[in-house]
């Protein structure tokens, strides 16, 4: 299948987490195709932040909206009228959910049930796209890909909140949504997404790019951790898909997806740290296991994508060299070219995206 996302042309699109690593590339693309695009978040998460970079607010409306703020956030939807949602907005990192878990569990679970409690009464024509991740499934420490129906678990705060926001909504969709064709709603687990534009802390690729520009030791916790890496636009091509198929068929509302990699991008993370090496031969490696063992993270994680290509005709199409290259090439522009061409060249890597997946 090729990608042609006409289907958002101007449409009512609303982002939540807008401003943030994956929100950012959405919210550009979805503008690109001539969507409307509405972005809500709690404000901007890193410094420096993609967001501003681009200066997404000049092209999109955007709005400070905390998901957590029921009457705001009613409002807003309301107001917009979205003909889709793609719910991003989160507390996404590990470590940060150990120090601050409430808020981890009170972001994730009931943000997005806030959400679902104002959709479930609207009556015209909607699709949600609610973002989750990989970390969902109980993790068995199993080279073996998880699928959709296996056992969904997490130990450490965030996975656990990942899944159960996900029981949340499923609640919901079997208490009072089971009846209502007009609202839709689909779940995308994706796993650890690399790419341009990420600049979180403990993050493993912003780490080695900050530690490149700076010629400062990278600091690593677990080395042979081995991660489906994807590139950011990846698992975006994936949520605009399942936005599109949702909206033709409702057979698919309720449906949970893996947006995993291809197979052979599952490399551990000094792999990962080599092939960025590749390009630069200045990486300085410091493993802090004091800190690893200070905070549980699964090891050992990859999804099964087979469900996303029958149903959906979605498929991951980079192969890690790929991967790391794209990604290389958007800080190299940053910290090295020009930055004010930075929406262009990511306006590029979409066009060169597509292409690709178009002429396979
Ligand atoms: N980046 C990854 O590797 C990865 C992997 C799996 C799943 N995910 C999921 O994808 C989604 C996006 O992740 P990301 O990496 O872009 O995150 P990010 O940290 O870059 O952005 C998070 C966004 O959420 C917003 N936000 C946080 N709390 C909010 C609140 N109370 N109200 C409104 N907005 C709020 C922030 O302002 C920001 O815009 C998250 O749901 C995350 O759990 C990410």
């Amino acid at each position: 299948m090729s990608y042609n996302f006409k289907i958002y042309k101007n449409k009512r699109v609303l982002i939540t987490g807008h401003t943030g690593f994956k929100g950012t590339w959405l919210s550009l693309w979805l503008q690109s195709i001539g969507a409307d695009v509405l972005g809500i978040s709690l404000g901007v998460p890193t410094i420096p932040s993609t967001y501003n970079i681009i200066k997404l607010n000049k092209i999109i409306t955007s709005r400070y909206v905390d998901i957590l703020n029921y009457k705001k956030l009613e409002k807003t939807i309301l107001d917009f009228k979205p003909d889709f949602v793609f719910h991003l907005a989160a507390q996404p990192i590990v470590m940060e959910s150990y120090k601050n878990p409430i808020l981890t569990f009170n972001t994730n679970v009931i943000g997005t049930l806030n959400i679902l409690n104002i959709i479930k009464n609207i009556k015209y024509k909607i699709s949600l796209i609610l973002i989750t991740s990989d970390k969902v499934y109980e993790n068995k420490e199993t080279k073996r890909g998880y699928t959709e129906i296996d056992i969904l678990g997490g130990l450490d705060p965030y996975s656990a909140s990942k899944s159960m926001t996900e029981f949340g909504i499923r609640s919901y969709i079997k208490s009072f949504l089971i009846n209502k064709k007009n609202i839709k709603v689909g779940i995308a687990r994706a796993g650890n997404v690399i790419g341009g534009g990420d600049w979180s802390k403990n993050r493993i690729v912003p780490d080695i790019m900050r530690s490149l520009k700076t010629k400062k030791k990278l600091v690593i916790r677990h080395p042979n951790a081995t991660r489906p890496w994807q590139h950011v636009l990846e698992p975006i091509s994936g949520y605009l898909t399942l936005g599109q198929k949702l909206n033709k068929n409702h057979h698919l509302s309720g449906e949970a997806f893996n947006f995993g990699p291809k197979y052979a991008n599952i490399i551990t993370v000094e792999e990962l740290i080599s092939k960025f090496s590749f390009y630069s031969n200045n990486i300085k490696i410091n493993i802090n296991k004091k800190i690893a063992r200070e905070f549980y993270e699964s090891t050992l994680l990859s999804l099964n994508c087979r469900k996303a290509k029958k149903l959906l005709n979605w498929e991951p199409i980079l192969n890690i060299n790929q991967t790391v290259k794209l990604t290389f090439d958007w800080y190299n522009e940053y910290f090295y070219g020009n930055k004010t061409l930075i929406k262009e060249k990511m306006l590029f890597q979409i066009k060169d995206f597509i292409n690709l997946k178009n002429n396979k």
